[in-house]
Protein backbone atom coordinates (compact mmCIF):
# COMPACT_ATOMS: atom_id res chain seq x y z
CA UNK A 1 0.00 0.00 0.00
CA UNK A 2 1.21 3.50 -0.63
CA UNK A 3 0.29 4.56 3.28
CA UNK A 4 -1.29 7.79 2.66
CA UNK A 5 1.73 8.61 0.02
CA UNK A 6 -0.07 9.88 -4.12
CA UNK A 7 2.72 7.59 -5.83
CA UNK A 8 5.08 4.64 -4.57
CA UNK A 9 7.86 6.80 -5.56
CA UNK A 10 6.97 9.38 -3.15
CA UNK A 11 6.71 6.63 -0.68
CA UNK A 12 9.74 5.30 -1.39
CA UNK A 13 11.96 7.82 -1.68
CA UNK A 14 10.65 8.97 2.17
CA UNK A 15 11.58 5.41 3.06
CA UNK A 16 15.30 5.76 2.21
CA UNK A 17 16.74 6.79 6.13
CA UNK A 18 15.45 3.03 6.89
CA UNK A 19 16.50 1.87 3.72
CA UNK A 20 20.16 3.10 3.89
CA UNK A 21 19.88 1.84 7.88
CA UNK A 22 19.33 -1.57 6.82
CA UNK A 23 21.57 -1.71 4.24
CA UNK A 24 24.71 -1.00 6.60
CA UNK A 25 23.07 -2.82 9.35
CA UNK A 26 22.95 -6.18 6.79
CA UNK A 27 26.36 -5.55 6.01
CA UNK A 28 27.89 -5.18 9.31
CA UNK A 29 26.34 -8.75 10.24
CA UNK A 30 27.66 -10.11 6.85
CA UNK A 31 30.33 -9.08 7.61
CA UNK A 32 32.85 -12.34 6.03
CA UNK A 33 31.06 -11.68 3.03
CA UNK A 34 31.92 -7.57 2.85
CA UNK A 35 35.21 -8.91 3.97
CA UNK A 36 35.96 -11.80 1.15
CA UNK A 37 34.69 -8.59 -0.96
CA UNK A 38 37.52 -6.26 0.16
CA UNK A 39 40.18 -8.85 -0.23
CA UNK A 40 39.31 -9.94 -3.78
CA UNK A 41 39.38 -5.88 -4.66
CA UNK A 42 42.26 -5.15 -2.96
CA UNK A 43 43.96 -8.49 -4.43
CA UNK A 44 43.03 -7.90 -8.00
CA UNK A 45 44.90 -6.24 -10.66
CA UNK A 46 42.00 -4.35 -11.94
CA UNK A 47 38.33 -3.56 -10.44
CA UNK A 48 35.20 -3.52 -13.31
CA UNK A 49 32.30 -2.46 -11.70
CA UNK A 50 29.55 -2.98 -14.01
CA UNK A 51 25.82 -2.07 -13.67
CA UNK A 52 23.36 -0.23 -15.81
CA UNK A 53 21.16 3.17 -15.72
CA UNK A 54 20.86 4.59 -11.98
CA UNK A 55 22.69 1.52 -10.73
CA UNK A 56 25.61 2.11 -12.90
CA UNK A 57 25.58 5.67 -11.50
CA UNK A 58 26.46 4.56 -8.00
CA UNK A 59 29.18 2.17 -9.59
CA UNK A 60 30.47 5.32 -10.95
CA UNK A 61 30.62 7.16 -7.84
CA UNK A 62 32.35 4.23 -5.94
CA UNK A 63 35.21 4.22 -8.83
CA UNK A 64 35.99 7.59 -8.55
CA UNK A 65 36.20 7.14 -4.86
CA UNK A 66 38.29 4.33 -5.60
CA UNK A 67 40.41 6.16 -8.21
CA UNK A 68 41.33 8.69 -5.94
CA UNK A 69 43.18 6.56 -3.66
CA UNK A 70 44.98 4.70 -7.15
CA UNK A 71 43.04 1.77 -7.34
CA UNK A 72 43.13 0.65 -11.01
CA UNK A 73 39.13 0.83 -11.74
CA UNK A 74 37.13 0.67 -14.57
CA UNK A 75 33.14 1.65 -14.52
CA UNK A 76 31.85 0.13 -17.44
CA UNK A 77 28.08 0.39 -19.09
CA UNK A 78 27.16 -3.47 -18.66
CA UNK A 79 25.72 -3.49 -22.36
CA UNK A 80 29.10 -2.19 -23.66
CA UNK A 81 30.86 -5.23 -22.50
CA UNK A 82 32.14 -6.06 -25.38
CA UNK A 83 34.72 -3.39 -25.31
CA UNK A 84 37.36 -4.94 -22.08
CA UNK A 85 38.89 -8.09 -22.18
CA UNK A 86 39.06 -9.40 -18.69
CA UNK A 87 41.80 -12.18 -16.86
CA UNK A 88 42.07 -13.95 -14.00
CA UNK A 89 43.32 -11.38 -12.13
CA UNK A 90 41.01 -8.86 -12.81
CA UNK A 91 38.15 -8.53 -10.36
CA UNK A 92 34.45 -7.61 -11.14
CA UNK A 93 31.68 -5.32 -9.07
CA UNK A 94 27.99 -6.05 -10.77
CA UNK A 95 25.72 -3.76 -9.10
CA UNK A 96 22.18 -4.50 -9.93
CA UNK A 97 19.17 -3.41 -7.83
CA UNK A 98 16.64 -6.08 -9.69
CA UNK A 99 19.58 -9.13 -9.63
CA UNK A 100 18.37 -9.96 -12.92
CA UNK A 101 19.16 -7.28 -15.62
CA UNK A 102 20.00 -8.76 -18.68
CA UNK A 103 22.96 -6.20 -19.92
CA UNK A 104 24.48 -7.10 -16.72
CA UNK A 105 24.14 -11.02 -16.84
CA UNK A 106 25.49 -11.47 -20.29
CA UNK A 107 28.70 -9.20 -19.04
CA UNK A 108 28.91 -11.02 -15.81
CA UNK A 109 28.81 -14.65 -18.18
CA UNK A 110 31.43 -13.56 -20.15
CA UNK A 111 34.18 -12.37 -17.08
CA UNK A 112 33.65 -15.33 -15.36
CA UNK A 113 34.17 -17.32 -18.03
CA UNK A 114 37.24 -15.45 -18.67
CA UNK A 115 38.48 -16.73 -14.86
CA UNK A 116 37.40 -13.17 -13.52
CA UNK A 117 36.30 -12.61 -9.62
CA UNK A 118 32.85 -11.57 -9.54
CA UNK A 119 31.66 -9.96 -6.51
CA UNK A 120 27.94 -8.96 -7.16
CA UNK A 121 25.73 -5.94 -5.03
CA UNK A 122 21.86 -6.88 -5.44
CA UNK A 123 18.77 -5.67 -3.87
CA UNK A 124 17.20 -9.32 -4.07
CA UNK A 125 18.33 -12.12 -1.58
CA UNK A 126 19.88 -15.27 -3.82
CA UNK A 127 19.06 -13.17 -7.18
CA UNK A 128 19.98 -14.48 -10.36
CA UNK A 129 23.19 -12.09 -10.61
CA UNK A 130 23.64 -12.74 -7.12
CA UNK A 131 23.85 -16.63 -8.06
CA UNK A 132 26.55 -15.58 -10.35
CA UNK A 133 28.74 -14.17 -8.03
CA UNK A 134 31.71 -15.55 -5.84
CA UNK A 135 30.27 -12.85 -2.96
CA UNK A 136 26.96 -11.92 -2.83
CA UNK A 137 26.81 -8.53 -0.90
CA UNK A 138 23.14 -7.11 -0.79
CA UNK A 139 21.42 -3.96 -0.07
CA UNK A 140 18.24 -3.93 2.14
CA UNK A 141 15.84 -1.32 0.64
CA UNK A 142 12.96 -3.72 0.60
CA UNK A 143 10.78 -3.94 -2.53
CA UNK A 144 10.78 -1.13 -4.91
CA UNK A 145 7.81 -0.88 -6.79
CA UNK A 146 7.74 2.44 -8.63
CA UNK A 147 9.83 1.84 -11.85
CA UNK A 148 12.26 4.37 -10.84
CA UNK A 149 15.05 4.00 -8.49
CA UNK A 150 15.23 6.17 -5.06
CA UNK A 151 15.63 4.27 -2.32
CA UNK A 152 17.63 1.24 -3.98
CA UNK A 153 20.34 3.64 -5.29
CA UNK A 154 20.95 5.70 -1.94
CA UNK A 155 21.67 2.02 -0.41
CA UNK A 156 23.56 1.06 -2.96
CA UNK A 157 25.62 4.31 -2.29
CA UNK A 158 25.52 3.78 1.58
CA UNK A 159 26.95 0.09 0.45
CA UNK A 160 29.56 1.35 -1.70
CA UNK A 161 30.31 4.26 0.65
CA UNK A 162 30.83 1.42 3.58
CA UNK A 163 33.15 -0.96 1.25
CA UNK A 164 35.27 2.01 0.55
CA UNK A 165 35.50 3.16 3.92
CA UNK A 166 36.98 -0.53 4.75
CA UNK A 167 39.16 -0.38 1.95
CA UNK A 168 40.80 2.92 3.42
CA UNK A 169 40.93 1.28 6.90
CA UNK A 170 38.61 4.50 7.86
CA UNK A 171 35.92 4.34 10.84
CA UNK A 172 32.71 3.88 9.25
CA UNK A 173 30.19 4.67 12.17
CA UNK A 174 29.95 8.09 10.19
CA UNK A 175 27.71 6.12 8.34
CA UNK A 176 25.08 5.74 10.76
CA UNK A 177 24.41 9.45 10.47
CA UNK A 178 23.36 9.09 6.54
CA UNK A 179 19.40 8.32 7.73
CA UNK A 180 19.51 11.86 9.77
CA UNK A 181 21.41 13.51 6.70
CA UNK A 182 18.16 12.09 4.29
CA UNK A 183 15.81 13.50 6.89
CA UNK A 184 16.83 16.51 6.60
CA UNK A 185 17.05 16.85 3.08
CA UNK A 186 13.20 15.43 3.15
CA UNK A 187 12.40 19.02 4.63
CA UNK A 188 13.27 20.66 1.88
CA UNK A 189 10.71 18.60 -0.20
CA UNK A 190 8.61 22.08 -0.73
CA UNK A 191 11.49 23.62 -2.02
CA UNK A 192 12.25 20.85 -4.34
CA UNK A 193 8.65 20.66 -5.55
CA UNK A 194 8.86 23.97 -7.11
CA UNK A 195 12.31 23.31 -8.72
CA UNK A 196 10.65 20.40 -10.37
CA UNK A 197 7.27 22.64 -11.05
CA UNK A 198 9.72 25.06 -12.56
CA UNK A 199 11.36 22.39 -15.13
CA UNK A 200 8.04 20.70 -16.04
CA UNK A 201 7.22 23.98 -17.91
CA UNK A 202 10.44 23.33 -19.96
CA UNK A 203 11.98 21.48 -22.91
CA UNK A 204 15.36 20.72 -21.70
CA UNK A 205 17.71 20.93 -19.00
CA UNK A 206 21.30 20.39 -18.06
CA UNK A 207 22.47 18.85 -14.73
CA UNK A 208 26.17 20.03 -14.38
CA UNK A 209 28.70 18.48 -11.52
CA UNK A 210 32.43 18.25 -10.97
CA UNK A 211 34.10 15.30 -8.92
CA UNK A 212 31.88 13.44 -7.22
CA UNK A 213 29.19 15.67 -7.65
CA UNK A 214 29.09 14.70 -11.36
CA UNK A 215 27.45 10.57 -11.26
CA UNK A 216 24.60 12.90 -9.39
CA UNK A 217 24.56 15.36 -11.78
CA UNK A 218 23.87 12.46 -14.38
CA UNK A 219 21.20 10.72 -11.89
CA UNK A 220 19.16 13.40 -11.64
CA UNK A 221 19.30 14.11 -15.15
CA UNK A 222 18.15 10.36 -15.89
CA UNK A 223 15.49 10.28 -13.15
CA UNK A 224 13.99 13.41 -15.10
CA UNK A 225 14.07 11.99 -18.72
CA UNK A 226 12.67 8.92 -17.16
CA UNK A 227 9.63 9.87 -15.31
CA UNK A 228 9.15 14.05 -16.54
CA UNK A 229 9.78 13.02 -20.32
CA UNK A 230 11.94 16.22 -20.61
CA UNK A 231 15.21 16.47 -22.20
CA UNK A 232 17.86 16.60 -19.29
CA UNK A 233 21.15 16.02 -19.81
CA UNK A 234 24.24 15.56 -17.58
CA UNK A 235 27.80 17.09 -18.17
CA UNK A 236 30.97 17.19 -16.45
CA UNK A 237 30.41 21.06 -15.44
CA UNK A 238 33.93 21.57 -17.10
CA UNK A 239 32.89 20.11 -20.67
CA UNK A 240 29.98 22.18 -20.87
CA UNK A 241 32.11 25.12 -22.67
CA UNK A 242 33.48 22.47 -25.64
CA UNK A 243 30.00 22.36 -26.82
CA UNK A 244 26.98 21.85 -24.85
CA UNK A 245 27.07 25.42 -23.97
CA UNK A 246 25.73 26.30 -27.72
CA UNK A 247 22.52 25.71 -26.85
CA UNK A 248 22.40 27.97 -23.63
CA UNK A 249 20.18 31.02 -24.47
CA UNK A 250 17.68 32.86 -21.88
CA UNK A 251 15.86 30.71 -19.54
CA UNK A 252 17.51 27.44 -20.47
CA UNK A 253 17.44 25.64 -16.84
CA UNK A 254 20.94 24.55 -15.64
CA UNK A 255 20.79 22.34 -12.52
CA UNK A 256 23.94 22.21 -10.50
CA UNK A 257 24.76 19.63 -8.14
CA UNK A 258 27.85 20.95 -5.55
CA UNK A 259 28.36 17.89 -3.33
CA UNK A 260 30.76 20.53 -1.62
CA UNK A 261 33.73 19.90 -3.33
CA UNK A 262 35.63 21.98 -6.21
CA UNK A 263 33.31 24.73 -4.92
CA UNK A 264 35.33 27.77 -6.72
CA UNK A 265 35.05 25.81 -10.04
CA UNK A 266 31.45 25.36 -9.95
CA UNK A 267 30.78 28.89 -9.16
CA UNK A 268 33.17 29.68 -12.33
CA UNK A 269 30.62 27.28 -14.31
CA UNK A 270 27.52 29.32 -12.77
CA UNK A 271 29.27 32.47 -13.78
CA UNK A 272 29.72 31.45 -17.65
CA UNK A 273 25.95 30.09 -17.72
CA UNK A 274 24.51 33.66 -16.16
CA UNK A 275 26.64 35.59 -18.63
CA UNK A 276 24.36 33.50 -21.54
CA UNK A 277 21.38 34.22 -19.48
CA UNK A 278 20.73 30.56 -18.19
CA UNK A 279 17.93 30.03 -14.93
CA UNK A 280 20.89 28.51 -13.02
CA UNK A 281 19.77 26.31 -9.85
CA UNK A 282 21.84 24.42 -7.21
CA UNK A 283 21.28 21.55 -4.95
CA UNK A 284 24.46 22.46 -2.85
CA UNK A 285 26.25 21.11 -0.06
CA UNK A 286 27.74 23.64 2.76
CA UNK A 287 29.34 26.03 0.27
CA UNK A 288 26.43 28.28 -2.20
CA UNK A 289 27.30 28.60 -5.44
CA UNK A 290 24.75 31.95 -5.97
CA UNK A 291 22.63 30.28 -8.42
CA UNK A 292 19.18 32.14 -9.50
CA UNK A 293 17.48 29.66 -7.02
CA UNK A 294 19.63 27.23 -4.25
CA UNK A 295 18.96 24.65 -1.92
CA UNK A 296 22.05 24.64 0.35
CA UNK A 297 21.83 21.67 2.60
CA UNK A 298 24.30 20.87 5.43
CA UNK A 299 26.55 17.87 6.79
CA UNK A 300 28.68 17.96 9.26
CA UNK A 301 30.84 15.57 7.35
CA UNK A 302 31.10 16.04 3.94
CA UNK A 303 31.20 12.33 2.80
CA UNK A 304 27.64 12.12 3.35
CA UNK A 305 26.96 14.75 1.09
CA UNK A 306 25.82 12.02 -1.39
CA UNK A 307 23.25 11.51 1.06
CA UNK A 308 22.13 15.61 1.48
CA UNK A 309 21.68 15.57 -2.22
CA UNK A 310 19.97 12.10 -3.38
CA UNK A 311 16.44 13.17 -2.18
CA UNK A 312 16.25 16.59 -4.07
CA UNK A 313 17.01 15.59 -7.30
CA UNK A 314 14.47 12.51 -6.82
CA UNK A 315 12.23 14.86 -5.28
CA UNK A 316 12.92 17.32 -8.07
CA UNK A 317 12.18 14.63 -10.89
CA UNK A 318 8.80 13.21 -8.76
CA UNK A 319 7.49 16.83 -8.65
CA UNK A 320 7.95 17.67 -11.88
CA UNK A 321 6.48 14.20 -13.12
CA UNK A 322 3.50 14.76 -11.22
CA UNK A 323 3.35 18.62 -12.61
CA UNK A 324 3.66 17.21 -16.46
CA UNK A 325 0.07 14.91 -15.08
CA UNK A 326 2.26 12.08 -15.96
CA UNK A 327 2.51 8.88 -13.54
CA UNK A 328 5.61 8.68 -12.06
CA UNK A 329 5.43 5.04 -10.88
CA UNK A 330 4.72 3.80 -14.31
CA UNK A 331 6.92 5.60 -17.10
CA UNK A 332 5.99 4.88 -20.59
CA UNK A 333 7.94 2.35 -22.38
CA UNK A 334 10.00 1.91 -19.44
CA UNK A 335 9.93 -1.89 -17.32
CA UNK A 336 11.08 -1.91 -13.86
CA UNK A 337 13.24 -5.12 -14.30
CA UNK A 338 15.00 -5.27 -17.75
CA UNK A 339 15.11 -8.72 -18.99
CA UNK A 340 16.13 -8.64 -22.07
CA UNK A 341 18.76 -7.33 -24.41
C1 LIG B 1 16.28 4.23 -13.37
C2 LIG B 1 16.12 2.79 -13.44
C3 LIG B 1 16.92 2.01 -14.44
C4 LIG B 1 17.64 0.89 -13.71
C5 LIG B 1 18.39 -0.03 -14.67
C6 LIG B 1 19.19 -1.09 -13.94
O1 LIG B 1 15.46 4.79 -12.38
O2 LIG B 1 15.35 2.24 -12.69
O3 LIG B 1 17.84 2.83 -15.11
O4 LIG B 1 18.51 1.47 -12.78
O5 LIG B 1 17.47 -0.65 -15.52
O6 LIG B 1 18.38 -1.89 -13.16
P1 LIG B 1 18.99 -2.84 -12.05
O7 LIG B 1 19.57 -1.99 -10.99
O8 LIG B 1 17.81 -3.65 -11.57
O9 LIG B 1 20.02 -3.67 -12.72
Amino acid sequence: SKEGYAHYMLKEIHESPRAVDDTISGLISDIEDVKNAIKILEESKRIIVIAAGTSYHAGLYFSLLLQREGFNVIPVIASEYYNIKTNQEDSILAISQSGETYDVMIALKEFKANGSKIISLTNVIDSAIARQSDVKLYTRAGPEIGVAATKTFTSQIAALQFLYSLIKGDDYTYLNKAKDVIRRSLDFEGEAKLIGEELSAKSNAYYLGRGLSLPFAMEGALKIKEITYLHAEAYAAGESKHGPIALVEKDFPVVFINLGELVGELQNNVQEMKARKAKTYAISVNEKLNTDKEILLTVEDERLSPFAVTPIIQLIAYYSAVKRGNDPDKPRNLAKTVTVG
